[in-house]
């Protein structure tokens, strides 16, 4: 075996590796050095995701021509001089890796001037090779255009997602960025088109309401704590606002986005018995923490930090949200208006695993419900198995019970009678027959979606006075990405703006109240940002259930009993009308011998 140094080119690549995973990466770099650079607007632009062009334009301090070369050599870095520098990092960058990982794996082109120069100057990279240098006229500040990121290494590019994919993440890495400065003006444009026009704001608030949308911060609380070990200042979610919107969590500690699934849990402590399991509230955390006192070096994209006092900062995260929801209602209050919504939750996991939620013991009349006692069959039928009734069991007797309440569904509609706005009753050969409507109306949307998914179908719909709704521009691109699924469920949505989607028309049983349209578009950003599922199969029924559960909680009661008819005519078309697709029981006869034991 021989050893050899690597040449400096297939080191940089290596190195590029860390830094540069895809376009977002390049995005984050150049707006984090324009920053550092004291720019007070920054623009981004993009061609096809980043994959033809990025281009970050600043109006910061420029370089001189020398440093427009020298800043694409690894460790270049203009941000510290000392290892005691290290210590007290103040600047975004500081390894000076960024723009020499860059120019590894694309073609580079920086034109800059510095304020007292002249003329500005032009150089170009490509593949860590210097190919030009020349003066050229030039605002003050820099511009970099990196073309045609990973040209030479195709398994990389190869490797990069769908221009939706890589889209998002720059999104994600452009919000991080933009919401640690208020004070800079940021644009993202993509193919030509603006997607952020950020104006220099007065506030945070401000800041993130222009990114995430009015309807977010409309339901946030503020939150400050100054501590000896931290200061904490910013925003978190209502709890009840929490299955609405698309949970935005930001982290920030002395002005730089962090990723912490540690800090993550003591937030989400806070919310503890105030929001249904599975879902997360939208938090917006700024922290100040001495800069010696934490570590930022120890992760290449620098999303990862160490702290020196990780479990107080936990405890005092905890106590400051905690306090911040408690001012705005006394935790435990907490109106579930309708305690069967909680197993909302069940999006994001398969359904094998799913236990519903546990109904909170507090803030609604349990009353008497037939259908709260745990479903008769020890076991729910497992969907997507319709149950099997083979053998003389008990089971097989229930479904000769059940097969004699077709007689009662057939009743004439003028011998219905919907009890409380929850049951339909009607009569059945060996007694009184009991629906419970929400759950029937799930099952029979249930059916309908999940044929249509399958099939590629369309299903009806029933159109509205267009309900406008602000989304914000991460969400809105979701709804361009599912437009084909969207459509054939029945929905007619389309966007408005760059970050506002207009509803025409909502599946056939679905509510068309303007309120509820709007409801009903978080409960959808949320169904549809979901892609944990991934099994095909399962996707298709857990998004059935996940449609069919909103659909039916959503919609109006039904206001007479020819529309109950209707609904048990649907139901008993089903090929399984007994219950729900995650198991929970639909229909249940009171017999005439039960009734007779009361007189
Ligand atoms: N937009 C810019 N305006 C002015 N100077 C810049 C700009 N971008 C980079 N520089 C200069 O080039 C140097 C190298 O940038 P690079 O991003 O590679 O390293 P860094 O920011 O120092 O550290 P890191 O690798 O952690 O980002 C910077 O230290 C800075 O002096
Ligand atoms: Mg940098």
């Amino acid at each position: 075996m021989e050893l050899r140094i690597l040449p400096g080119n297939i080191a940089n690549m290596i190195a590029a590796g860390e830094v540069v995973q895809r376009p977002a990466s390049v995005v984050k770099e150049l707006m984090e050095n324009a920053l550092d650079a004291g720019a007070t607007e920054v623009s981004v632009a993009l061609t096809d995701a980043g994959r033809t062009l990025i281009r970050v334009v600043d109006d910061g301090c420029g370089m001189s021509p020398d440093d427009a070369v020298l800043c694409f050599e690894r460790h270049a870095t203009s941000k510290i001089a000392t290892a005691e520098d290290l210590g007290n990092i103040l600047t975004f960058g500081f390894r000076g890796e960024a723009l020499a990982s860059i120019a590894a794996v694309a073609e580079v082109t920086l034109r800059t001037r510095r304020e007292e120069d002249e003329v500005g100057c032009e150089v170009q990279f490509a593949a860590s090779e210097h190919l030009s240098t020349k003066e050229v006229a030039a605002p003050k500040g820099s511009s970099f255009s990196v073309r045609n990121l990973f040209y030479n290494i195709p398994a990389r590019r190869k490797f990069l997602k769908s221009d939706n994919v890589e889209f998002k993440h720059v999104v994600e890495e452009f919000t991080r960025v933009a919401l640690t400065r208020a004070d800079v003006r940021f644009t993202l444009t993509h193919n030509g088109r603006d997607i952020f026009v950020l104006k220099q704001a007065q506030s945070l608030k401000f800041r993130i309401q222009d990114l995430v949308g009015a309807g977010v911060v409309g339901e946030m609380v503020d939150i400050a704590a100054d501590t000896s070990t931290v200061d904490v200042r910013g925003f978190v979610g209502r709890p009840e606002s929490a299955r609405k919107t698309l949970g935005n969590q930001f982290f920030f500690v002395n002005g730089r986005y962090f990723r912490s699934p540690y800090l993550h849990k003591a937030v989400m402590k806070a919310y503890e018995n105030l929001i249904p399991e599975g879902v997360t509230p939208s938090y917006f955390l700024y922290l100040q923490v001495d800069p010696h006192a934490m570590d930022v070096n120890i992760h290449p994209t620098k999303t990862e930090i160490k702290f020196e006092d990780d479990s107080v900062i936990f405890q005092i995260l905890f106590a400051a949200v905690r306090e911040a929801l408690g001012k705005f209602s006394q935790a435990g209050s907490i109106d579930f208006d309708n305690p069967e919504d909680l197993t909302m939750p069940v999006i994001g996991k398969r359904f094998e695993e799913y236990t519903p939620a546990q109904a909170p013991t507090v803030g609604f009349d349990p009353g008497y419900d037939p259908f709260a006692t745990p479903s008769a069959p020890a076991n729910p039928p497992k969907f997507p198995e319709t149950p099997s009734w083979s053998g003389k069991t008990w089971k097989a007797e229930e479904k000769e019970e059940y097969g004699k309440l077709f007689e009662g569904a057939a009743m004439p509609s003028g011998q219905l009678m919907i009890l409380g706005g929850k049951y339909i009753l009607s009569k059945s050969r060996s007694g009184l027959l009991v629906t419970h409507i929400r759950r029937a109306r799930e099952r029979v949307l249930y059916d309908r979606f999940l044929g249509v998914i399958s099939r590629n179908g369309h299903s009806s719909q029933r159109a509205l006075f267009p309900v406008q709704v602000n989304v914000g521009v991460e969400n809105r691109l979701l709804f361009d990405a599912k437009a084909d699924l969207l459509t054939s469920l029945g929905f007619d949505i389309t966007p408005f703006g760059t970050d506002t989607v207009v509803v025409n028309a909502v599946p056939d049983g679905f509510s068309a109240e303007p309120g509820k349209v709007q409801t009903l578009v978080g409960d959808l950003v949320l169904i549809l940002s979901d892609d944990t599922v991934s099994l095909p199969e399962m996707m298709e029924s857990a998004l059935a259930e996940k449609f069919a559960v909103l659909g039916a909680s959503s919609s109006a009661p039904l206001d007479s009993t020819a529309e109950a008819q209707r609904l048990l005519d649907a139901l008993m078309a089903s090929q399984n009308p007994e219950y729900t697709s995650s198991g929970r029981k639909i229909l249940h006869v009171i017999p005439l011998e039960e009734m007779e034991k009361h007189f």
